[in-house]
């Protein structure tokens, strides 16, 4: 049996997640603002590191796997946004690497979002302050973009942190060390969350409207099926991968955007990658 840390473990995807684990044998530490083994503010340096620091001291060193699930939706007001779908997923993780590293076969699944590929006009700027870890920047650079600007500082923070996974999943460091690190993209899913959303007159509007061709909202019981096989044996093979369960949504919109063959311009990079191989721990 294994020892799994899951964020956001009181409510939503991470709550139904935990659960599921938990009924298969596995111990799961929590971290949430309530309801949790560990308590802790992951839109603050104090509260990320606690979050590392318990969990860590909890799993006695060793981590069989992690889910990052606490998340704040569009509406949430942007610096919220910036600090706890971006630096309260990449900070813990990059502090619980170790732990996972010691474990056999460790999985992470990142909580990312299929508002990725369906927002857009997300500006690039604020992904790349993310990627840099530099809130301020990224929160001014959304600043002028009025009411809008939470629906795109969502977007930029999944964007961001999917970008990270994939940088990540393939290193030394993580792929090298044995550790699965992956990320779930859901499109609309029934939780608290979603909830309110719905609840809010324009945003609720707005998330009515979005074409999911399989029609109605996401179950989260699916959603945290997909995290536990994610998290087992059978992702043995998957790495760096953003799997998208939304319904059809990305499909629908981005349908012939991805996969693309890879670009004239893009060949010295990818020549100087094959020569060099990704490399080992
Ligand atoms: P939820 O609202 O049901 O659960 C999120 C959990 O995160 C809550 O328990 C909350 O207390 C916790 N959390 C929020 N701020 C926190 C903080 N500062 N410190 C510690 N914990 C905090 O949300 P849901 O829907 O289960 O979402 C899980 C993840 O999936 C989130 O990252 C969300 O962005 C993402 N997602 C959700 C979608 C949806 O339609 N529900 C769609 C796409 C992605």
């Amino acid at each position: 049996m294994g020892t799994y840390a899951i964020t956001g473990s009181a409510s939503g995807m991470g709550y139904h997640t935990a659960q599921k684990l938990r009924a298969r044998g596995h111990t799961v530490i929590g971290v949430d603002l309530h309801d949790a083994e560990v308590i802790a503010d992951l839109s603050t340096p104090r509260g990320r590191q606690t979050a590392a620091d318990e969990v860590l001291a909890a799993a006695g060193g060793v981590l069989d796997g992690a889910v990052l699930a606490a998340g704040l939706g569009p509406g949430a007001g942007n610096r919220l946004i910036a600090e706890v779908n971006f630096l309260g997923v990449v900070e813990p993780l990059t502090a619980w690497r170790p732990a996972l590293a010691a474990a056999d076969r460790a999985k992470v699944v990142v909580l990312a979002s299929n508002s990725t590929t369906t927002v857009p006009a997300v500006p690039r700027r604020t992904v790349d302050a993310l990627l840099a870890h530099d809130t301020d920047r990224a929160v001014r650079s959304i600043r002028l973009l009025g009411s809008n600007g939470s629906a795109l500082m969502y977007s930029a923070s999944k964007t961001a942190v999917s970008r990270w996974v994939r940088r990540q999943a393939v290193t030394p460091a993580w792929a090298g060390a044995g550790i699965r690190l992956n990320a779930l993209a859901p499109g609309a899913i029934m939780t608290p969350l979603l909830e309110t959303q719905l609840a809010s007159p324009r945003e609720g509007a707005a998330v009515r409207r979005f074409p999911i061709p399989v029609g109605g909202f996401g179950d989260p019981g699916q959603l945290a099926d997909w995290i536990c096989f994610m998290l087992s044996d059978s992702a043995d093979f998957l790495c760096g991968s953003i799997i998208f369960v939304d319904g059809g949504t990305d499909a629908f919109f981005r349908t012939d955007d991805w996969p693309r063959t890879l670009p004239l311009r893009r060949l010295p990079g990818y020549l100087w990658r094959f020569a060099r191989g990704p490399g080992h721990a």
